[in-house]
């Protein structure tokens, strides 16, 4: 069996996507023609050409503004589709996908438009394919906290279909303590929060997503590595690191998928998982992540047995689901 097969048959749940990061160019083309909106690239090579970052920042700036080809029910529809279709083709039995609802609310689409196809969406992957979804919102770092709680408000009427909360955006400057109050409202209302932190910022953001935001998983954690106490610290509480190697080797952040952190990650005793982060426009959805690091980092079947399982263990499933998974 090659590694190629072992990976496809192998289960998983995937726990750090964003839903916007997998549209990919032909239904980014689509959707610009459907909705009329004026786009620098008319071809998928373009846009494929496009996809070339120095860091977050600069991905950041096209990944916003690539948001704007998603205006109608419909469109949030197909692309959380697209994707939990991609993600069963992978072996994810199970997907907890990022929305960042302040990218498209900021641009007068009305909330329901965005939840209303997302959530149609996932019930019809679970009735077409059984494959089972959960939704987190993440909140846009760069504005304030104000706004975050607002939002969290305005999300009432979606409360039971909402599994939590989480952090994402630009890092550097904008620390997880900017968003302890926020943080402490979506816990005190019963949902599971999630922080990108220690992605592009230091060890001391992971630190403060763990203490002041009391995370029940790192979304990275890559910089966890230069403290070693909070290594330990993690290690201990067992909370779950979603690590994207591929978005890290394309954002810069990491000179080469061999010198990416990952082995020196579980082989300090962390909780790690592997996930694709925004699959279309870092080239690989979760299976390709998974074998980068093997072919890259030597990997081991036992290895990817105890990413897929540590997936699981991370997932915010039932222990009834996590049995039948494993
Ligand atoms: N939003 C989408 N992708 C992201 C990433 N890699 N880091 C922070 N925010 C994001
Ligand atoms: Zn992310």
């Amino acid at each position: 069996m090659t590694p190629e097969q072992f990976v496809a048959g192998l289960p998983k749940a995937e726990l750090h996507m964003h839903i916007e990061g997998s549209i990919d160019p032909e239904l980014f083309l689509r959707l610009a023609r459907r909705n009329g909106v004026d786009i620098r690239w008319q071809t998928e090579e373009e846009l494929r050409a496009a996809y070339r970052f120095t860091d977050l920042q600069d991905f950041l700036n096209l990944y916003y503004d690539g948001c704007r080809v998603l205006v109608q029910p419909q469109d949030f529809h197909d692309v959380t589709r697209d994707y939990l279709r991609r993600a069963h083709a992978d072996r994810v039995l199970h997907a907890e996908m990022f929305l960042g609802v302040q990218g498209h609310t900021s641009r007068a689409v009305p909330l329901a438009v965005v939840m209303e196809g997302v959530l149609g969406a996932m019930e019809a992957a679970q009735a077409e394919d059984g494959i089972s979804s959960g939704l987190i919102v993440v909140v846009q770092r760069h504005r304030s906290e104000d706004e975050a709680l607002a939002l969290l408000d305005d999300l009432r009427p979606w409360y039971d279909q909402l599994l939590g909360f989480g952090l994402g955006g630009a890092e550097v400057g904008n620390p997880p303590s900017k968003f302890a109050g926020f943080f402490r409202r979506c816990r005190e209302r019963g949902f599971k929060v999630v922080a990108h932190a220690g992605e592009e910022g230091p060890a001391a953001y992971v630190r403060e997503a763990v203490e002041l935001l009391q995370v029940q998983r790192l979304d990275h954690g890559n910089a966890c590595l230069d403290d070693p106490a909070l290594v330990a610290q993690l290690a201990q509480q067992r909370i779950p690191l979603t690590v994207c190697p591929l978005s890290n080797l394309k954002l810069q952040l990491v000179p080469s998928m061999a010198a990416h952190p990952l082995r020196r990650l579980m082989d300090a005793g962390l909780c790690v998982t592997v996930n694709s982060d925004d699959p279309s426009y870092f080239g690989g959805y979760v299976n390709d992540n998974y074998l980068a690091c093997q072919q890259a980092l030597g990997l081991g079947r036992d290895d990817m047995v105890s990413l897929a399982r540590n997936s699981f263990e991370a997932a915010f499933i039932t222990p009834l689901q996590r049995s039948a998974a494993l």
